[in-house]
């Protein structure tokens, strides 16, 4: 197995053998004021959502994270039967492994064989060439590209492995925005994303971005634990929790369509980051958590009850559509609102 394969392999099973150590997401640092008078119905409930062109039934989807080894290839066979049978909409991992070693081009079109008509996202990272973006589209008949940013995880791999050089990377995302012919949606990797950052990001044509906070799988301590020496556990913590990132991007959100990702593992985790504004939510270590410890049939079983807890907490917030959840009274207690108080965001 090659460097690159093993590398795949190890993402997953540390992504498994870290999954929840994380302590804490920023979301349990919110409270949603209850008003005992929802004045709707359960059956008012509308979970659609719209971003990247795309209309969805759920505001939720599978975002991305593998391909590339013979391993990645079966989870990505069983994430794709989950978002077919579910409606879900679903990324595949950076397809630079397929880019570099054709050799392993299938662990990634699997995808689109095992859902041929689904809402399915190609991703690469934020230095490919317009070229490379249209061949990992083709590979996936993707019908969006997400671009990861991801300088932690970079700088934490080893020399050879990691890359050491980002001043390129606006100006190849404005490229692909410009010139690839599917949405493109920037993402980080969770580690959040700031105000400035979202405003680059808009500046350069983006219109679609997920924040992906710090809370959930984190790339630093995965990067951190494949090393002999851990030089970087100080740097485990680094960046914004979704939360906050989400609170970062509310100036823009009528400019901009915001998605949340990181940390995101149950209906309430969703509620919350809808509330603050994101369009739709993005799991990654969740989704492979379920696939891997119960099966692909009871992770579906788990969308469904997803779809009817959504319902619930919805109509007990009173909110008809997911914009609505936006008119939520929210209590924010620390350590975002120390955040707001020293990003002087009211
Ligand atoms: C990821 N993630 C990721 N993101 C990306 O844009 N390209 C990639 O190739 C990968 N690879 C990857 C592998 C594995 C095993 C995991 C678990 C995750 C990051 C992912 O999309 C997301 O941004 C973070 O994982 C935070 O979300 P969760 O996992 O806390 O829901």
């Amino acid at each position: 197995m090659s460097i690159h394969q093993n590398r795949k392999d190890e993402h997953v099973e540390l992504a498994e053998k870290l999954y929840g150590s994380h302590p804490l997401t920023d979301f349990e640092a919110m409270t949603f004021v209850h008003h005992s008078f929802p004045n709707m119905n359960v059956s008012d409930v509308d979970l659609r959502t719209h971003f990247a062109t795309f209309d969805l039934e759920l505001p939720f989807y599978i975002n991305g994270m593998t391909g590339g080894s013979d391993k990645t290839a079966t989870i990505n066979r069983y994430l794709a039967l989950v978002a077919k049978e579910t409606g879900l909409a679903m990324a595949s991992g950076s397809v630079s492994a397929a880019i570099k070693h054709p050799e392993v081009a299938e662990s990634f079109a699997v995808i689109r064989r095992t859902n041929p008509k689904g809402v399915i996202f190609a991703n690469l990272g934020a230095e490919h060439s317009v070229e490379n973006g249209k061949r990992a589209v083709d590979l996936l008949q993707a019908d969006a590209l997400q671009l990861h940013v991801n300088a932690p995880q970079e700088l934490v791999m080893p020399d050879g492995e990691g890359e050491r050089s980002f001043t390129n990377w606006l100006s190849q995302i404005q490229k692909m925005v410009e010139q690839v012919g599917v949405p493109v949606i920037v993402k980080e990797v969770g580690f959040g994303m700031s105000r400035e950052t979202i405003q680059q990001l808009m500046r350069i044509g983006v219109k679609t971005i997920d924040v992906s906070g710090r809370g959930g799988t984190n790339f630093v301590a995965i990067e951190n634990s494949r090393r002999t020496k851990q030089e970087f556990s100080f740097a485990e913590n680094w960046g914004q929790s979704t939360a906050v990132s989400l609170i970062e991007s509310a100036p823009f959100q009528n400019q901009v369509e915001i998605l949340a990702s990181g940390g995101i593992k149950t209906p309430i985790d969703m509620v919350k980051a809808l509330s603050l504004g994101a369009r739709a939510c993005g799991l990654s270590g969740h989704f492979l958590h379920l696939v891997q410890t119960l099966g692909v049939e009871k992770t579906i079983a788990e969308v469904e009850q997803w779809r009817q807890t959504l319902q619930t907490l919805m109509t007990l917030l009173g909110a008809k559509k997911i914009a609505d959840l936006q008119k939520n009274d929210i209590i924010l207690r620390e350590p975002i609102k120390g955040w707001c108080e020293a990003r002087r965001i009211d």
